[in-house]
């Protein structure tokens, strides 16, 4: 940085010269008292200063736009950081596009603001001050007349200044639509086609482009005021030294070549002029992104991360208990969950049924804290969860959950993205539980084998038992199975659990299902309808209330029973 900043210097000096030299030549010469000697003197220094700025430009633009992207690079990994401990809530209400454009686009305006920005102000600053300091020398009376046309520069940055700003933050903000739109039709492109909604899609985001360029070539007219009207003012401070100069030379009282230094240094001012421009402009592109980055910084992390649990347990047993728990997603949203007592003894398995909506999800993903339980509700072998260290009581738990997602690596990558530490034979362990193994035996390259974006080439069972073989894996006390044979048909939904039960043994399960199927064999089982547990008992004891479970348990048998009917029906014919 400071080496920067120094060779920066040093490469304005050598402009600087190059002014001072010409005017001391013409006046050497003019004065007719030169010789061979002095006739080289001044190209070669001339010459000199103009090498020492090609050298020294190099290294400033090296260390100052170096240490730019240093900075870019710590405050991207701290952005990321951050996102990846934001409460889940925070997703719900932004969009993946909108936080890429951030990332992407925001952040380099961000850096460009640092890197030209910082350079170009120190860069103007130096050269102003000392063009001015030495045009004073020459003449301080010019000086003072070439520099009237300076005031109209500040109104004119004044009077546009906070409209460009605002443009800026609409261009950016627009941007981020950009993306999002684009994002969201790539990733649910199946359904783009599925519907042949290409045109229309094409049509609306001819629209939003076109908003886009719109939006663009205002700012650019914005500016476009600027740079012509600093060239006609520094012309005019041109007008001004040529006319006053000129009749100072013509009388006398200066000599030609401090005329033409000084007219040197008034031409060195044009840029940095000019470069103010630039950097308000980056300035101001630049502090707009900064404060759409700011925002995603000033979103508070996840519970969990700020209040870190201190009770250390050396291991979790698995009893789970919900102490009349209501919970809603947002302070003026409904009720989600209304007063859930439910107690699950270490080793044991509890099925939950209910209708669509009825709130099961919401249930179990309060379990990990994926949201926020009110306090006093939740508390895993009598601790309360926000007492228990986050990475604790995740590793405690075995999470499938309802919504599949895969990255788009290998499937042995995917199965071992918990426990990173996991041998082969735990591999292909977790697999054979998962029924996944006969899958993957079809597959060229096995668990080496690579998914797409969100794992298209495997069907929805096959991406099911992945995800089973990943919580499994993780050896977890606690499994939290949300609706996860839903793709699987009910023989290998069978197999699977019935191999579950031996891995299972002293662990925690809770089952969700739509199938009474799944539950059924559960120690426990309780019928969630509308947040309210409304019954609950024994597969035998619900059947025996002849109630909601009774009444689904009735309807699931008579369509097995259809089915088989008709199956032997199709075979007979
Ligand atoms: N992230 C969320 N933000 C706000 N509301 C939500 C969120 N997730 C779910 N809900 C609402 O909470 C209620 C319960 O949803 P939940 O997903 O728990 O139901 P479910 O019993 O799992 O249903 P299903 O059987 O269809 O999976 C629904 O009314 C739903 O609209
Ligand atoms: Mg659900």
């Amino acid at each position: 940085m400071f080496i920067g900043l120094a060779a920066l210097i040093v490469t304005d000096v050598g402009g600087l010269a190059i002014p001072w030299l010409t005017k001391d030549a013409l006046d050497t010469y003019l004065a007719g008292s030169e010789r061979t000697v002095t006739l080289w003197k001044y190209p070669a220094l001339i010459v000199l200063a103009a090498g020492v700025q090609v050298i020294f430009r190099y290294f400033w633009r090296t260390h100052l736009f170096g240490f730019s992207r240093h900075i870019e690079w710590d405050f991207r990994n701290a952005i990321v950081a951050h996102l990846q401990r934001l409460p889940l809530s925070y997703f719900t209400h932004t969009k993946t596009g909108d936080l890429m454009s951030r990332l992407t686009n925001d952040m380099v305006s961000f850096r460009e603001m640092l890197g030209m920005g910082v350079m170009a102000v120190i860069d103007a600053a130096f050269t102003i001050a000392t063009s001015l300091l030495l045009m004073v020398v020459i003449d301080p009376w010019l000086t003072l007349w070439s520099l009237l046309p300076l005031p109209s520069i500040t109104i004119l940055v004044l009077l546009i200044g906070n409209r460009i700003f605002d443009r800026y933050r609409d261009v950016q903000r627009h941007l981020s639509t950009l993306s999002t739109f684009v994002q969201e039709n790539l990733a649910g492109v199946r359904v783009v086609q599925a519907y042949v909604q290409e045109e229309n899609q094409q049509r609306h985001f001819d629209d939003l482009s076109r908003e886009y360029r719109a939006l663009n070539l205002d700012l650019v007219k914005r500016w476009g005021y600027v740079t012509p009207v600093m060239t006609v003012l520094s012309g005019l401070a041109a007008t001004i030294v040529l006319w006053l100069g000129g009749r100072k030379v013509a009388m006398g009282t200066m000599s030609l070549g401090e005329l033409v230094g000084f007219y040197g240094y008034l031409g060195m001012l044009t840029w940095p002029m000019l470069a103010i421009g630039y950097v308000i402009n980056l300035y101001q592109r630049g502090s707009a992104a900064l404060a759409r980055l700011l925002e995603i910084l000033d979103t508070p992390v996840a519970a969990g991360y700020q209040v870190p649990g201190t009770v250390q347990v050396s291991e979790v047993r698995g009893e789970i208990e919900l102490r009349n728990l209501f919970f809603r997603y947002t302070p003026d949203a409904p009720l989600t969950l209304q007063g859930i007592t439910l107690t699950i003894p270490a080793g044991t398995w509890c099925g939950v049924v209910g209708e669509t909506g009825a709130g099961k999800t919401t249930l179990v993903s309060l379990l990990p804290r994926l949201y926020e339980p009110p306090p006093g509700t939740i508390f895993i072998d009598g601790i309360e969860l926000c007492e228990l260290p986050l990475q604790t009581l995740k590793q405690a738990i075995g999470f499938v959950s309802q919504d599949i997602f895969l990255f788009s690596e290998t499937i042995r990558d995917n199965i071992l993205f918990g426990n990173g530490g996991a041998t082969s034979e735990d591999l292909e362990t977790a697999a054979d539980l998962a029924q996944l193994t006969s899958s993957i035996q079809e597959f060229t390259h096995q668990f080496d084998t690579l998914l797409g974006e969100r794992g298209v080439r495997l069907s929805g069972g096959q991406k099911q038992r992945t995800a089973l073989a990943r919580a499994i894996i993780k050896n977890p006390p606690i499994l939290i199975l949300d609706d996860a044979f839903s793709s699987v048909d009910i023989e290998t939904e069978e197999r699977i659990l019935e191999q579950l039960k031996g891995f299972m043994r002293g662990r925690t399960a809770i089952l969700i299902s739509h199938r009474i199927s799944t539950v059924m064999e559960a120690d426990q089982i309780v019928y969630l309808k509308d947040g309210r547990i409304v019954e609950r008992g024994s597969h035998e004891e619900l059947l025996a209330l002849r109630g909601y479970y009774y009444r689904l348990y009735r309807r699931q048998l008579l369509t097995r029973e259809l089915d088989a009917l008709s199956d032997n029906g199709g075979a007979r014919s």
